[in-house]
């Protein structure tokens, strides 16, 4: 797996909320007890407080994170170990086919009650994912780009965004009505920058009110992730026909065998193979490049990125050392 740079938010952190799925705990809004949460000791490595502190010299400057060349050898094979282990849904179908097409619900109460503290601004996302393309490649010498970000939520990959750059010209839909709410009350939410933000679920139907073959980038950032797998082709034939030829999706998500997945991975939380249901009643899909493949293959994109990135996350007070695993891919419109 190759490396690339990378790191946490908060829900993507240590404290991953629950695991076993309570509708009665979702109406009362109350969360999981600890004790639903499950136990990862044989995937998380104790150090000694020496090894910690050699840990802690390679540091970067996102502070408890490290850059990994390639994902441990160890971890994956304990990993695939424990996903290997036959885990059968206890879920309903009635259910599951609520998870899967009414998710606007449950977002919305998500954002109800994680207001704008949910997802942390992804501020790392500009050299990752975007300086080569607008300063370097692609888009350099365009005066404006013009970007859709699908499931922008509350603005944690746009506001970091419009503080980087002056090019973009920022439109984005998500199928929360308060997460928008809280996206249009920030203070920086600046609406000559901004030109467009409403409610649309992509997983109905195309965007209407804006114009087919206007962007230069579309950008799913932990959003197809939330979106059950049956949708992802229509989703990605709705994309395309909003991208300009030459233009791009900027994609990135969670990846197989990181750890958040192994904890979902019971009976409680698993729809299907990858596929998971955190108690919130939010779906969360964990990608590999041949699924991306799949999907590029099959809505005749170009593939110009696929690839795994990885860090190392240390806990110092508890000498713990853990690995995250997420995914980037790159797709071009060629028509
Ligand atoms: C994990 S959050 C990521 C938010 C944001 N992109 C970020 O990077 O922090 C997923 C977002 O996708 C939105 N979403 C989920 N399914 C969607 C759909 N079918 N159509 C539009 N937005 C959707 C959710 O409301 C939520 O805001």
């Amino acid at each position: 797996m190759e490396k690339k740079e990378n790191q946490s938010n908060q829900q993507e952190n240590n404290s991953i909320p629950s695991l076993e799925l309570n509708i009665e705990m979702l109406q009362k809004n109350t969360k999981p007890k600890k004790k639903e949460y499950r136990n990862l000791g044989e995937l998380i490595s104790r150090v000694t407080k020496q090894e910690m502190e050699e840990l802690i010299q390679k540091q970067n400057t996102a502070g408890r994170e490290i850059e990994l060349a390639e994902i441990p050898e160890e971890y994956l094979a304990k990993a695939k170990k424990l996903l290997s282990e036959e885990t059968t849904s206890t879920i309903t179908e009635r259910w599951a086919n609520k998870y899967k097409e009414e998710s606007s619900k449950f977002w919305d109460k998500f954002y109800k009650s994680n207001k704008d503290h949910a997802f942390k601004d992804r501020n790392y996302f500009y050299q990752a994912l975007f300086e080569e393309l607008l300063e370097k490649e692609r888009f350099k010498d365009q005066e404006r780009v013009a970007l859709l970000d699908i499931g922008c939520g509350t603005g944690s990959t746009m506001f970091p965004l419009l503080r980087r750059t002056k090019k973009l010209d920022f439109y984005g839909i998500d199928l929360s009505p308060k997460a928008l709410q809280l996206l249009k009350e920030n203070p920086e939410f600046d609406s000559e920058r901004v030109k467009n933000v409403f409610v649309h679920d992509i997983t109905k139907s195309d965007i209407p009110d804006l114009p087919e073959k206007s962007f230069d980038i579309v950008t799913l950032i932990f959003t197809l992730s939330a979106i059950h797998p049956d949708h992802y082709v229509p989703v990605f034939r709705r994309l395309k026909k909003m991208l300009k030829p030459n233009g791009v999706i900027v994609f990135r998500d969670y990846a197989v065998y990181d750890l958040s997945q192994l904890r979902f991975n019971q009976k409680e939380n698993k729809l299907s193979e990858n596929l998971y249901v955190r108690w919130t009643g939010t779906l969360s899909y964990f990608f590999s490049t041949e699924v991306i493949a799949k999907i590029a293959s099959e809505t005749e994109f170009k593939l110009l990125k696929n690839q795994y990135t990885s860090r190392q996350i240390l806990n110092r007070k508890k000498c713990l050392v853990m690995h995250r695993i997420w995914i980037e891919a790159l797709f071009e419109n060629t028509n």
